[in-house]
């Protein structure tokens, strides 16, 4: 049975695409004829990885309203739409209750929810106006169950998926898709930057993993989707 390719000429946004799970999806994203732009604060990371992959780069920080419109906007303005959001920059910082300060808990929100809020309205309001498009937030199983010197990191995605749960009752109205992505433990930068480390391991998720995942879950045909999934490693032990 050939497989038809329901992505080819789609328009999408990747926030946090210079690095990690955000630069897979996009890299995936293009291999099947998605014309992608990539965001990040980070402006040689930024471009950099947009040369490597051929996509636009929009640089901004999510977590400040002009910058989230201007992602969307100047997608929009290049290609006349977007079809897929991946709300996907993220960060997080690792103390227990006791040691967690207020800007880490101010900073880690800013990004985490308020970012994604602010680039998830932004892109709605052109998805709704277009009747179509499909929004993928990156959230983590840290999104559903809490731990040890998670205070900020966890309390913020599961905070994302509140949200993911109230945009898909009003979007889904508009045939926009609201999905949410739990990835497990990816190996990217995403410990060192939070100060921590990471042991590799072959058997350990990779953000291509990730890619792969969220681009079957976008192939499905409009007219249905998985509303979340999450992504383990089969044995990491
Ligand atoms: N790695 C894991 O184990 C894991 C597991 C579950 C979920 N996740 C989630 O996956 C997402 C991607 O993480 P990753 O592991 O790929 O980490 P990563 O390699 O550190 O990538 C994070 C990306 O987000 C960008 N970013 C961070 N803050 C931003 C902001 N305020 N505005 C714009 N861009 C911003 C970074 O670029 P700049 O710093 O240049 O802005 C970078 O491109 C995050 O939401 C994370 O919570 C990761």
């Amino acid at each position: 049975m050939t497989e038809t390719n329901a992505l080819n000429g789609k328009s999408a946004l990747v926030t946090g695409g210079s690095s990690g799970i955000g630069k897979a999806i996009a890299q995936a994203l293009v291999d099947l004829g998605v014309t992608v732009a990539i965001s990040g604060r980070d402006a040689e990371a930024l471009e950099r990885a947009a040369g490597e992959l051929g996509v636009t780069a929009i640089q901004g920080d999510v977590g400040v309203e002009a910058d989230a419109e201007r992602m969307v906007e100047t997608l929009v303005e290049s290609t006349g739409r977007i079809d897929i959001l991946i709300n996907n920059a993220g960060f997080g910082r690792f103390a227990t209750l006791l040691e967690t300060t207020a800007d880490d808990m101010e900073s880690v929100w800013r990004t985490n929810v308020l970012g994604a809020f602010l680039v998830g309205r932004a892109a709605a309001r052109r998805m709704v106006e277009q009747g179509s498009g499909s929004i993928v937030n990156i959230s983590s199983t840290a999104g559903a169950k809490g731990f040890g010197r998670g205070t900020a990191y966890a309390s913020s995605k599961f905070a994302l998926r509140g949200m993911t749960e109230c945009w898909r009752d009003e979007l889904r109205r508009h045939d926009v898709r609201v999905i949410l992505c739990n990835p497990s433990e990816v190996l990217t930068d995403f410990s060192r930057r939070a100060g921590g480390s990471q042991q590799a391991s072959p058997k350990k998720l990779i953000p291509e993993d990730i890619a792969a995942a969220v681009v079957g879950v976008l192939r499905t045909d409009a007219r249905g989707f998985v509303p979340e999934f999450s992504v383990f490693a089969t044995n990491p032990f």
